[in-house]
């Protein structure tokens, strides 16, 4: 096993990232400094680590840098004797990516290239970090009613956010083989839980609840996701970089497949008793729009790699999981309103209009 003492966490101010962070601080086989590098684009939010701030002023770091920035990364990483680095930052959003694809060419794949050449150029200098990159599963394309996606499934990414991780993840490989760096990949299938921000479908759809607003479901609702509860993947997150085979990528699920429509008549009901309102009293907001162009139908993930190998497994079931999701949801409607009022409000407006 390996064990670190100077971790750098990019995008730790997004969903995943923030989760990641908490988890680190509960690992009792961590005891090290967490670098967190994020520059604060609307989906980062400092807020979701005031606590570890105000608990770990030693342990705990945020620089607000982007990962495009070289010199300044190079600076932080050396500085810091920076020993792993976790590669969350992204832009995140497949819509986003459908209306702005650009960004997405610019932080995903050039900014994973910048910070892959800190790390060429510290290993260069006989410095070793190892560097895990976190994928995604959309890299694989999109299935018929059957199978699952391996990790020898062959890439076929059809969206740009796909095809700009699917880049990165590229690099992330060529830079393992080429240049011996110590590289990990995940690649995870749709994730749900607290500080997710409310544009993917789950906290999207509970914060319009909340607000009384349509609950739009694309197409004909029957699109499929593998949902993961968070915690499941950062812990698999931390095994793979502190257990996992240098060069091998490991996919990671919730093997819990479920419709669009299916999970939403669920969410509606949860939410209903939650909020003590009748069983169907959300289900009437839900309207089907226009589908996303391009949608991809269905992803499932084969997690038996992971499992044999390094003993992962999921431990949160969906209907625990969906009702700490909402729960948060409700508990923190300031969280909400903060991350809304900004950029996030007026991009919905431009592009969707009032839903
Ligand atoms: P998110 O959008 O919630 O967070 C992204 C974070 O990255 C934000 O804090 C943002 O400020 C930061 N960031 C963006 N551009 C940056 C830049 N140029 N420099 C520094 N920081 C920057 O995303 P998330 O849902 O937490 O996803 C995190 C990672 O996990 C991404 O790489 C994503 O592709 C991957 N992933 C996500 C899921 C999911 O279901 N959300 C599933 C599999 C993989
Ligand atoms: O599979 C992993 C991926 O999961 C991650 O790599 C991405 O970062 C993450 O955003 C997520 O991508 P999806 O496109 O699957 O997530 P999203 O929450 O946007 O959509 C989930 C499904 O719900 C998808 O089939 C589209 C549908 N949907 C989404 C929204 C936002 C709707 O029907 N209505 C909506 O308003």
């Amino acid at each position: 096993m390996n064990n670190f003492s100077n971790i750098l966490v990019t995008g730790g101010c997004g969903f995943i990232g923030a989760n990641f962070i908490k988890y680190l601080f509960k690992e009792e086989n961590f005891q090290g400094r967490v670098i967190n590098l994020d520059c604060l684009t609307y989906s980062g939010n400092p807020e979701n680590l005031s606590e570890i701030t105000l608990q770990y002023p030693n342990r705990y770091i945020f620089e607000k840098l982007d990962i495009n920035d070289f010199e300044n990364v190079y600076k932080t990483v050396e500085s810091n004797n920076v020993d792993l680095i976790v590669h969350f930052a992204a832009e995140s959003h497949v819509d986003r990516s459908i209306h702005g694809p650009g960004q997405f060419v610019q932080t995903n794949i050039v900014g994973t290239f910048s910070l892959l050449e800190v790390v060429r150029k510290l290993d260069s200098m006989g410095r070793k970090i190892r560097f895990h990159h976190v994928s995604t599963d959309e890299v694989f394309g999109s299935l018929g009613s059957s199978g699952k996606f391996l990790e020898t499934t062959p890439y076929d990414p059809r969206s740009p956010y796909s095809a700009s991780k699917a880049s990165s993840e590229m690099l992330a490989r060529a830079y393992a083989h080429t240049y011996g760096i110590d590289i990990t990949i995940s690649n995870c299938s749709n994730n749900y839980g607290p500080y997710q921000f409310p544009e993917k479908l789950i906290p999207l759809m509970i914060c319009n609840m909340i607000e009384g607003k349509n609950l739009p479901v694309y197409g004909d609702g029957k699109n499929i996701r593998d949902w993961l509860y968070v915690d499941d993947h950062c812990a698999a997150v931390w095994m793979i970089a502190t257990k996992g085979r240098s060069g091998n990528t490991y996919n990671v699920g919730g093997e819990n497949e479920w419709t669009n429509i299916d999970l939403l008549n669920s969410l509606c009901e949860l939410t209903a008793e939650l909020t003590n309102k009748p069983k169907n009293h959300f289900k009437n907001l839900i309207k089907y729009v226009p589908d996303r162009p391009g949608h991809d139908r269905r992803y499932a993930i084969d997690c038996e790699k992971i499992k044999i190998e390094l003993g992962w497994k999921q431990s949160v079931d969906f209907e625990q999981g969906l009702k700490k999701t909402v729960e948060w949801y409700l508990a923190n409607k300031n969280w909400i309103e903060h991350v809304k009022s900004g950029e996030y409000k007026h991009w919905m407006e431009k592009n969707y209009g009032a839903r």
